[in-house]
């Protein structure tokens, strides 16, 4: 796939369901590979950044089958199990793979190397290299430790437990440091600004491990034992849902529904934000899966207004915010996002591309240093635009094109491979 061609769509409707979480994908494999015994995991997300994950964990000497379609079984061998790579682990361009994976290698009595692609390059590595050189490992990389690639001498049997007061709210380095302190001889702590998202912390309890959570502030106690529960059934992803709960907002005469969607309440600011834009959005048959909250979420068209978007609403929806930024270059009045400087080191400056490209549909969009001030219109023109080599960009942009005039032709569009394989397929199944 290059380019990725989109008409006006007539409306939206039907039923759909998204592929697996990715960041709950991420963790059941790593997590069922330092767990004793054997895990299945079922609605695994096969794109291409969890496929690299699960790679890198079959470097470690792990076997990970493929059992059906998103299906995996894992043989854990337990927290000490993990052996030394022969080659050098790649991430593709996956930050949640490579940070959490750091973590979990600083705590090993080997030696390995992690490496990406020339997005994953240039992001900061340096937030999690530094706790956990604090916690004992040697680990070098470009710009002294800053960039990938990363050499990392785990701490082994000499990990320190360690209080860390992260700068960031930021769910990667939470889980980083987390998961090097499963390996200390004692309790680590992880303090945030704002809670990010708590899957480690959930998936660690279903595993067995006691975690213990005092508001900002997250403890584990090392060398616990997680043990294999059988089947973990990973949710649809709220961020993968999100492109479709926002295009049923802004497509006049939509109304769907998605299926099996993650719910997590660090996950569902986009639902909050759309609902304080005065979106028709209803949570059916709410229920839990694997220690995560699930439920069908029902979008039904009515013209959205502007809102402002800030303060802890920020991590709770951090990467949605570039199809937030859609719905609020369709709205009435002027919405502003704030306090999301982090958008700015994610797959692609996220605050600038997404400005760009809405900017070359005729949006109103003004960039501030921490977010982006935008003022709707009732439509939007289509246009030729770019991805960025960023996933959340070209599917964002596929959005914008429903419910502009005229033809929108979103350039290199493979990228959403890496999280939403088949995005394409469902969005003409539900679109036309
Ligand atoms: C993720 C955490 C977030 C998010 C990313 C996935 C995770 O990043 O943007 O897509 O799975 O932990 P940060 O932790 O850097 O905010």
């Amino acid at each position: 796939m290059a380019d990725l061609v989109i008409d006006p769509s007539p409306g939206l409707s039907g039923e759909l369901t998204p592929p697996g979480d990715k960041s709950i994908s991420h963790r059941a494999v790593m997590f069922a590979a330092i767990a004793e015994g054997r895990t299945e995991i079922t609605g695994f997300l096969p794109g291409e950044d969890t496929l690299n994950t699960a790679k890198a964990v079959r470097m470690l000497g792990i076997t990970v089958a493929e059992s059906g379609p998103g299906a995996l079984t894992v043989e854990g061998r337990g927290l000490n199990g993990l052996s030394e790579p022969s080659g050098v682990l790649d991430l593709g361009n996956s930050g949640t793979g490579m940070r959490l994976l750091a973590g979990l290698l600083a705590g090993q009595d080997f030696f390995s190397v992690l490496t990406g692609d020339q997005y994953l390059a240039k992001r900061p590595m340096g937030r999690i290299v530094e706790p956990l050189r604090s916690m004992g490992a040697v680990i070098e990389g470009r710009s002294g430790g800053k960039y990938a690639p990363l050499a990392i001498r785990g701490a082994g049997k000499n990990v320190k437990p360690l209080s860390f007061l992260s700068p960031i709210a930021s769910a990667q380095v939470k889980s980083a440091v987390i998961l090097c302190g499963l390996y200390a001889d004692g309790v680590t702590t992880v303090t945030e600004p704002h809670k990010s998202r708590d899957h480690t912390e959930r998936m660690l309890r279903f595993f067995g491990a006691a975690v213990k959570e005092d508001g900002l502030q997250v403890s584990v106690r090392g060398r616990q034992t997680l043990t294999a529960r059988g089947t973990v059934e990973i949710p649809a992803d709220i961020s993968s849902a999100a492109f479709f709960m926002v295009a049923a907002c802004t497509v006049p005469g939509s109304d769907i529904v998605i299926r099996n969607v993650g719910v997590n309440p660090t996950r569902t600011g986009i639902i909050d934000v759309l609902v304080s834009m005065g979106a028709d959005i209803s949570l059916l048959s709410p229920r839990e899966q694997a220690g995560e909250p699930v439920a069908d979420v029902r979008i039904r068209y009515r013209r959205l207004h502007a809102a402002a978007v800030r303060g802890d609403l920020i991590p709770r929806s951090i990467d949605e915010i570039p199809v937030i930024a859609v719905a609020a270059a369709t709205a009435s009045g002027t919405t502003l996002i704030k306090d999301a400087a982090e958008l700015r080191v994610k797959e692609s400056d996220r605050i600038a591309t997404i400005a760009a490209e809405l900017r070359k549909m005729g949006a109103a969009v003004r960039e501030l240093p921490d977010g982006l001030e935008i003022t709707g219109r009732e439509r939007l023109n289509g246009a030729p635009c770019e991805s960025h080599g960023d996933h959340r960009i070209a599917m964002s942009l596929a959005v914008a094109g429903l419910a502009a005039t005229g033809q929108t032709a979103v350039r290199d569009a493979e990228w959403i491979e890496t999280s939403f394989p088949g995005f394409e397929h469902m969005l003409r199944q539900s679109a036309y």
